[in-house]
């Protein structure tokens, strides 16, 4: 079988991860030797700066900061992890990838768009994902959701930035979605968990 890298992306609360295991458990089904891995992290250099990132003072680095940070770890992960489980065949799920930082650091954060198309080209070059499914809800209800179900709390940097930061998030996502309508594909996360994993399927269905 050909290898496939599909990523998830979208805001906090969204339920990409529960969606990841079904998603996984069914292609495994199907055949496929599947790897799940995440965002900043996968690698245990990338999981130390994960730790940077998500952690303490929510303006402790600066926007351009964390995409380097982020694209640090994001260099790590992809040529320890995710090149070769691509070239070995493998079909890759990744929780958060490029989109992320273009969403988080650029449209909420305020990094230049060149920036961010420049580490994007020399970094992620043409390891780009065949499908990202986006994931979009109103970061009202995401925010509780993700308080709620008690999220690892050293872990909420981002969560404590505040409503009008998620809302900026959100509205980047959608532009991605509008702006590679091809790779990327809308999700509604307000939906109940099963017919998110029926949306979910049939995306991926297609794409196979
Ligand atoms: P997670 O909680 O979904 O695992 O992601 C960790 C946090 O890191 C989340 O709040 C989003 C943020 N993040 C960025 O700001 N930029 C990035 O490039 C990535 C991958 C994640």
């Amino acid at each position: 079988m050909p290898s496939l890298f599909i990523t998830f992306e979208g805001g906090e609360g969204s339920g990409k991860s529960t969606q990841i295991r079904r998603l996984a458990a069914r292609l495994g089904a199907a055949g496929r030797d599947v790897l799940i891995t995440r965002e900043p992290g996968g690698t245990p250099e990338a999981e130390a700066v994960r730790t940077l990132l998500v952690s303490g003072d929510v303006a402790r680095w600066t926007p351009n900061s964390e995409a380097l940070l982020n694209y640090a770890a994001r260099e790590q992960h992809l040529e320890q992890v995710i090149r070769p489980a691509l070239a070995a065949g493998r079909t890759v799920l990744c929780d958060r990838f490029m989109d992320s930082t273009r969403a988080y650091q650029g449209y909420a954060g305020g990094c230049a768009p060149s920036f961010i198309d420049a580490l994007e080209k020399t970094i992620v070059g043409v390891t780009r994902p065949d499908l990202t499914l986006v994931f979009d809800l109103d970061p009202t209800v995401g925010l509780a959701r993700a308080r709620s179900r008690g999220d690892v709390v050293s872990e909420d940097r981002y969560e404590r930035k505040g409503l009008a930061f998620h809302q900026k998030l959100r509205e980047g996502f959608l532009d991605i979605l509008r702006r590679d309508p091809t790779r990327c594909r809308f999700i509604d996360a307000a939906q109940d968990i099963e017919q998110v994993a029926i949306d979910v399927w049939s995306v991926v269905e297609g794409t196979l």
